[in-house]
């Protein structure tokens, strides 16, 4: 019988090796100071496949050269978005939490529009989906606007999607959705506000609803630089995060949110104690 052939291993085939504890400790720090996201050991194994894919694609032999490589780019190298979007989870389906958009349309939506049809005048309403992946929460609040606001030439209307991962916010500009982000959505808003592409289980928003929209790359740990909004949507991200650096989204978010605006959150996200100086309105909903 002949002897084995040893086969040269190929770049990046550290494949089925986890990180280290030394290497998680400081791929850790990195994100950590990047994001806010706090990395615990138990993500070892989730670390270490998210991070192996970024050796395939560089070619970078080991996670502890791809670390070396990372630190000695500048911080707007395009490597640095590929990671940012790799070590995040960008889980998202339109109409999540169905009981925060009952609540949307049936009395928020609802109150403007029975305030708008009894003034003279064009109405605002600015809403900033704060970390909002593949756009699929911007997508359902456009939904939802289009459906209440029948007279929407009246209504000048901007929604603001942002997120730090770069490849979600392609997606999200090109709206088009699967039929898992599509699992809840109203057969009627289906009809009206979605074209069904051919011989694909995909559908793109119609023009109705991307007018009303727009994205932009944005690290929730920095001030945005908008004018102030009547709503935002703060939700399923602070779950990743730490007290201190949940401290510091909550206070950009709150400077965004104009005197008397609402905060949408994720029902576990954790806020209460940071945002005391709002009114709670719902164990997620806040005004200012
Ligand atoms: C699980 S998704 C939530 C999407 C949507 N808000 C929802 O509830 O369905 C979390 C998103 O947070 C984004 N994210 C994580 N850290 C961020 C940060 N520091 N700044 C902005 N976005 C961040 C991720 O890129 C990811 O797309």
């Amino acid at each position: 019988m002949s002897a084995p052939i040893a086969i040269p291993p190929l770049p990046g085939s550290s494949s089925l090796k986890q990180v280290s504890d030394d290497e998680l400790g400081n791929f850790a720090e990195l994100i950590y100071r990047r994001t806010g996201i706090h990395v615990s050991p138990q993500k070892k194994m989730l670390l270490s496949n998210r991070l192996r894919r970024r050796l395939r694609e560089t070619g970078i032999e080991d996670f502890s050269a791809y670390y070396q490589h990372l630190k000695r780019l500048k911080d707007t190298d395009p490597e640095w978005d590929a990671f940012l979007q790799e070590i995040t989870t960008h889980e998202t389906y339109l109409f999540r939490d169905e009981s925060q958009w009952n609540w949307f349309r049936t009395e928020y939506l609802a109150g403007r529009a029975a305030e708008s049809a009894s003034s003279e005048g064009k109405r605002t309403l600015r809403i900033w989906s704060a970390a909002c992946s593949t756009g699929d929460e911007p997508y359902t609040a456009a939904c939802c606007i289009a459906a209440a606001l029948q007279n929407s030439a009246q209504w000048n209307i901007r929604i603001l999607g942002t997120d730090i991962g770069v490849g979600a916010l392609a997606q999200a500009e090109a709206g088009i959705f699967g039929e898992r982000a599509m699992r809840l959505v109203p057969e009627e808003y289906r009809r009206r506000f979605f074209v069904k592409a051919q011989n694909a289980q995909l559908w793109q928003a119609r023009p109705m609803l991307t007018a009303m929209l727009r994205f932009r790359q944005h690290n929730l740990m920095s001030p945005l630089r908008e004018k102030p909004f009547d709503i935002v949507f703060l939700k399923n991200v602070l779950i990743y995060f730490d007290g201190a650096s949940k401290r510091t989204v909550v206070n950009n978010v709150r400077a965004m949110i104009r005197p008397g605006g609402l905060l949408v959150a994720g029902a576990a996200e954790g806020i209460t104690e940071m945002v005391k100086d709002m009114k709670r309105l719902q164990p997620w909903l806040y005004r200012k």
